[in-house]
C-alpha cells in the first residue's frame, strides 16, 4: 500500500508530479493559452462584481492560501485577505455578497474551517471550497468546489493535498484575470507554460535527494532553528517550519526575513541554523542582508534560492540549495518540495513516527 516507500509520507511527496499534472488536466485549453473551469457555478458577471476576497483555513492550507491569494491580488488586482480559520468568525469580518470566500481544506472536513464556510454563507458570501475530498462536508456546502486532484493523503503531514492546492489557486487566480482582463493573453499563456513544467521540474528535483538528507540528519541534532524568507518565500518559510515542527519535534519559527531585527535577532546565537529562502530575485539583495545580521551574530545559514546565483550566495550562506527555474510567483509549487523531505529526513533521524506524528490527527474536526 506504500507503494515500495517506507512511509505514506515519503510516497505522496514522490506523488506530487501527478498530482499537479491531475491537478490542471482538463482545465487549460488545447491552445494552452487559457484556463477552463466548466465545473463552477461562479458566472463571469459574478467575478465582475467581487470586490475583495477573504481565504480561510488551517495549518497548510492555510499557508496554500498565503500563497494562492498572493498571486490572485498580483493577477487580478482585487483586495485579498487571509484569515486561520478558528479565527475568522471573532474579528467580525466585514463579509458582503460581493465577497468571495475561499476557504481551502485537504479533508474538507475541518470543523473551523466548515464554521467559517457557514459564518461567510450566513452574510452572503459566495464561498469557492478548494478542496481534495469532494464528498466532504466543506465540499457539499459550499458554493462552488475545485478539486485538488492528489488522491488519498494518508500521512498527517501534508505534502501534495499543499502543492496541489497552490495548482488549484494559480489556476484560478488566471481564471479570474481572464474573465476580469487584467492580464493580457500572452502573459497568461506564459504563465500557463511555466505551470506545465512544474511537474518535470519537481521529477528532477526528487530524482537526487542525497544532499538534503544529509543536511535534514545535520539539523536533527539541534533544539531549534529559524527559516527566513520575504514574499512568498516568507509563506513557504511558514510552511517548512509547520512541517519541520510536526514529525521532527524540532521547534523552529518561520520569520519574514526584514522582521527579525525587530526582536527575534536576540534569539541568534552560535552554531543555530538558519534556513534562508531566497528564491525571488526582487528581493535577493534585501533577503543577502538579512542572511549577513544572522551570520554575523553565528548562524550557521543554509539557502535555498536558483543555480545561478549558488556562488554568490555561498559567500555569505554556510550551504546552498538550488531550486529549478521558473517565474517567481511559481517557485513555491518548487521551494517546498526540499522542505518536505527536510522534515521527513529529521523525523526519522531522529526515529519519531513519521506517518503519526504524537499529539496530531488527520482530520481535525473539533474546534
Ligand atoms: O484537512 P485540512 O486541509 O482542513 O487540514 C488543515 C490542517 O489541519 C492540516 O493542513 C495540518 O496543518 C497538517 N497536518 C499539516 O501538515
Amino acid at each position: 500500500e506504500k507503494g515500495g516507500f517506507d512511509h505514506f509520507m515519503l510516497k505522496e511527496i514522490y506523488e506530487q508530479p501527478k498530482a499537479y499534472r491531475d491537478t490542471m488536466r482538463g482545465r487549460i485549453d488545447e491552445s494552452g493559452s487559457k484556463v477552463i473551469f466548466p465545473e463552477l457555478n461562479l458566472t463571469e458577471e459574478k467575478i465582475r462584481s467581487i470586490n475583495n476576497i477573504h481565504i480561510v483555513a488551517c495549518g497548510t492550507a492555510y499557508h496554500a492560501g498565503l500563497v494562492g491569494g498572493t498571486a490572485i491580488e498580483r493577477l487580478v488586482r482585487i483586495p485579498v485577505a487571509f484569515d486561520v480559520a478558528s479565527e475568522y468568525r471573532y474579528r467580525s469580518p466585514l463579509i458582503t455578497p460581493e465577497t468571495l470566500v475561499i476557504v481551502v481544506s485537504q479533508s474538507g472536513e475541518t470543523a473551523d474551517t466548515l464554521a467559517a464556510l457557514r459564518e461567510a454563507h450566513a452574510n452572503g458570501a459566495h464561498v469557492l471550497a478548494i478542496t481534495n475530498v469532494v464528498g466532504s462536508s466543506i465540499a457539499r456546502d459550499a458554493d462552488d468546489v475545485i478539486a485538488t486532484l492528489a488522491g488519498p493523503e494518508i500521512a498527517v503531514a501534508s505534502t501534495k493535498a499543499y502543492t496541489s492546492q497552490l495548482i488549484a489557486f494559480y489556476l484560478f487566480g488566471l481564471y479570474l484575470a481572464e474573465v476580469r482582463g487584467t492580464q493580457t493573453a500572452e502573459e497568461i499563456s506564459h504563465i500557463i507554460a511555466a505551470m506545465q513544467s512544474l511537474p518535470e521540474q519537481v521529477e528532477a528535483m526528487l530524482e537526487n535527494t542525497d544532499a538534503i538528507k544529509a543536511y535534514a540528519e545535520h539539523i536533527s541534532n539541534h533544539n531549534n532553528l529559524f527559516f527566513i524568507g520575504r514574499g512568498v518565500d516568507y509563506a513557504v518559510a511558514l510552511e517548512g517550519s509547520l512541517k519541520l515542527k510536526e514529525i521532527s519535534y524540532i521547534h523552529s519559527e518561520a520569520y519574514a526575513a526584514g522582521e527579525l531585527k525587530h526582536g527575534t535577532l536576540a534569539l541568534i546565537e552560535d552554531g543555530i541554523p538558519v534556513i534562508a529562502l531566497a528564491t525571488q530575485e526582487a528581493l535577493l539583495e534585501k533577503t543577502v542582508s538579512n542572511i549577513k545580521e544572522v551570520k554575523a551574530r553565528g548562524a550557521e545559514v543554509m539557502a535555498l534560492s536558483h543555480e545561478e546565483h549558488v556562488s554568490s550566495l555561498l559567500k555569505s550562506v554556510d550551504q546552498a540549495f538550488a531550486i529549478p527555474k521558473t517565474l517567481p510567483l511559481l517557485t513555491p509549487a518548487l521551494s517546498v518540495v526540499p522542505l518536505q523531505l527536510l522534515a521527513y529526513y529529521a523525523s526519522l533521524a531522529r526515529g519519531n513516527d513519521v506517518d503519526k506524528p504524537r499529539n496530531l490527527a488527520k482530520s481535525v474536526t473539533v474546534e
